[in-house]
């Protein structure tokens, strides 16, 4: 590791881009930190709360909330750790990005139990994996396992033998950083998709059993305002971590110790 990692990784962004690019940070954790609060505001305030085993239908909210921590909020942060920390050498920059992908993992394990066990915990129990929604979030979730299991064996386990795999931890670095944002994207399609469903399935009229989406009342309001903020923030990341002025330049022998 030694000294490329001691030294400071700043590479220089031009006033103007560092502008925008501050902009865009400040306008990324508003939505970030948004969506966040305004998932659980929307279960704790419309949809009862939470609860584990014990009522089913309550274990449901935990699938929005934590999809939504460790897709999003985890996710979106460990993208923008190597263009945010400027300051900090490298290994700190890697040590943080993996540290906010691991806090993904429980948040995804644990809001994929609540919804498997809210279908086939109910009574008669719901099919599972039928709709489109829960296609794309098995393709999200197949995803985000092999960048964690490829990130960590090549960017941890290959520094075993530092030199002689830099050239290669180097290659993958670009096609780490790709799926990383596909992974994200897909992320946001598959939310906004189970945002949808789930306004489809509840918003209803009580005694007719209507639905009362298109009335577009408060709730509804709730919930297509975590799915806007969803779109904006697939726009924003990507920018903000593929745009060539944002990027940190590194020096040749810098980028050896990838
Ligand atoms: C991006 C992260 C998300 C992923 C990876 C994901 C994944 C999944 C999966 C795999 C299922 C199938 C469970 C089963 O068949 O038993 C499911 C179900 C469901 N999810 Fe999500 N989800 C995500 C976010 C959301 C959000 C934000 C909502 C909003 C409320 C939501 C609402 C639902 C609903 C209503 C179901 C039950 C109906 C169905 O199976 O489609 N999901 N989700």
């Amino acid at each position: 590791m030694g000294r490329a990692h001691r030294e400071s990784y700043g590479g220089e962004m031009s006033t103007a881009a560092s502008m925008v690019f501050y902009c865009l940070v400040f306008i990324a954790e508003i939505l970030m930190f948004g969506v966040l609060s305004l998932v659980l505001f929307w279960v704790v305030h419309y949809r009862g709360g939470f609860a584990w085993r014990e009522d089913v239908k309550l274990e449901f909210n935990y699938h929005p909330v934590l999809m939504i921590t460790g897709f999003i909020f985890c996710m979106g942060h460990a993208m923008l750790v190597y263009r945010l920390f400027r300051c900090c050498n490298k290994l700190t920059a890697k040590i943080l990005h993996t540290f906010l992908y691991l806090l993904a993992v429980p948040c995804i394990v644990v809001s994929t139990i609540a919804v498997f066990d809210s279908h086939n915990l109910r009574d008669p129990p719901i099919p599972n994996l039928y709709s489109l929604h829960s296609w794309l979030g098995v393709i999200t979730i197949g995803l985000f396992g092999l960048q964690l299991v490829v990130g960590f064996f090549s960017f941890w386990l290959l520094l075993c033998c530092e030199h002689g795999t830099a050239k290669f931890r180097a290659g993958l670095v670009p096609v780490h950083a790709t799926f990383g944002i596909v992974t994200f994207m897909l992320a946001i399609a598959t939310a906004v998709t189970g945002y949808t469903e789930k306004a489809l399935f509840t918003l209803k009229d009580p005694e007719t059993q209507k639905s009362t989406y298109s009335e577009l009342g408060n709730e509804a309001i709730v919930i297509n305002t975590q799915a806007a903020a969803l779109a904006a923030l697939g726009i924003l990341l990507p920018v903000m971590v593929a745009v060539r002025p944002f990027r940190r330049r590194w020096s040749e022998r810098l980028t050896e110790h990838l």
